[in-house]
């Protein structure tokens, strides 16, 4: 690939790797290290939405990786947290690592994985094990992540779905997450929290704040740009893409502000028919990258990749603006 192609907001071009295979790793991010940017994300089976009967979606997989240099060209780096054959394993597949991601800590040299860990599809987080806070941790990016086990942050009321990491200048890490009280089966009380990690990042700490902007609103990522922190997040439609929106906010676990939609033109609402992933920054520039995806139901493996450079507004606003193909 010789740059970012997205096409009209309706195609789903595919993106191949450097044996020319399609990309599969949805949802998940970018992390810089050991000279190269690696991409990961959840491997997903090739199955349509409407026949799966698992609740959408699952891997037999689990996550997958891939290195660039130049965020262009990608080689497969193979499987980082797989999924087990033993039906007594947390992992046993099918299952899912919905939304992974990955931030290095400096002390303990360990690269940690959180995600939404999904034991049975089929059941989105009514079950023990159907919603929680995934953690994994391995000393290479790219080696065979070791499992630490899953968690639900705060208590056990509230089911944890979509969710982000997020590693603070100071070295301190945050899972930001929609809480999903389990007896709210209507969606009426569903927020995004922010939880403060431990020091080696491997567990929540009891430090967390409501993010009551973020009422209703999942796939969060967030970005630290001139003083503010900014969090673009997506409605609670499942695969339908629906607007997005970004919150900003002076300290993590202080108040956030609604921003409205950041996507300039989007006439259709829908985030150019697209849902937010992460964001990264490109190494040695001050050009962060707003990950997004247009999720395929008829199939899966054919997820596309929509990435756009984020402008920041000199009164401290975030804007994505749609581009069919751009290069950095
Ligand atoms: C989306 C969510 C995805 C997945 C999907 C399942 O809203 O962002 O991560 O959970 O729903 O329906």
């Amino acid at each position: 690939m010789e740059a970012f192609v997205h096409g009209e907001i309706h195609e789903f071009p595919d993106w191949y790797d450097e044996d020319g295979n399609v990309i599969n790793a949805s949802d998940g991010g970018v992390i810089y290290a050991e000279g190269k940017y690696h991409w990961y994300g959840q491997a997903f089976r090739p199955m349509g939405f409407a026949t799966q009967g698992e609740g959408g979606q699952s891997t037999t997989t689990g996550v997958v990786m891939y290195a660039s240099e130049d965020l262009l060209h990608w080689t497969y780096e193979g499987v980082i947290l797989a999924c087990s054959t033993d039906p007594t394993s947390p992992l046993y597949a099918p299952m899912r690592f919905e939304r992974p991601k990955i931030v290095y800590n400096e002390k303990t040299k360990q690269y940690v994985l959180w995600c939404h860990y999904v034991k049975h599809p089929g059941d989105h987080g009514f079950l023990p094990g159907t919603g929680e806070a995934g953690v994994a941790y391995c000393d290479k990016v790219n080696g065979s992540y070791t499992w630490v086990g899953s968690c639900r942050p705060i208590n056990e009321e509230g089911i944890v779905r979509d969710c982000t990491l997020y590693k603070d200048k100071d070295g301190t890490a945050y899972f930001i997450y929609d809480r999903h009280p389990i007896k709210d089966k209507e969606n009426k009380n569903r927020c995004l929290h922010i939880v403060k990690l431990t020091e080696d990042y491997l567990a929540p700490t009891n430090e967390y704040k409501r993010i009551e902007a973020g009422f209703l609103r999942e796939a969060p990522a967030v970005v630290y740009h001139d003083g503010y922190y900014y969090m673009v997040t997506s409605g609670l439609t499942g695969w339908a893409t629906n607007q997005a929106k970004y919150l900003r906010a002076r300290t993590l676990l202080g108040e956030w502000k609604d921003m409205g939609d950041p996507c300039v033109g989007d006439e259709t609402h829908t985030t150019f028919e697209t849902q937010t992933t992460y964001i990264f920054r490109v190494e040695g520039t001050d050009t962060y990258i707003h990950m997004a995806e247009r999720h395929n139901t008829e199939n899966f493996l054919h997820c596309s990749y929509v990435w756009l450079p984020i402008e920041f507004g000199a009164d401290h606003t975030l804007s994505l603006i749609y581009r069919k193909e751009w290069k950095l």
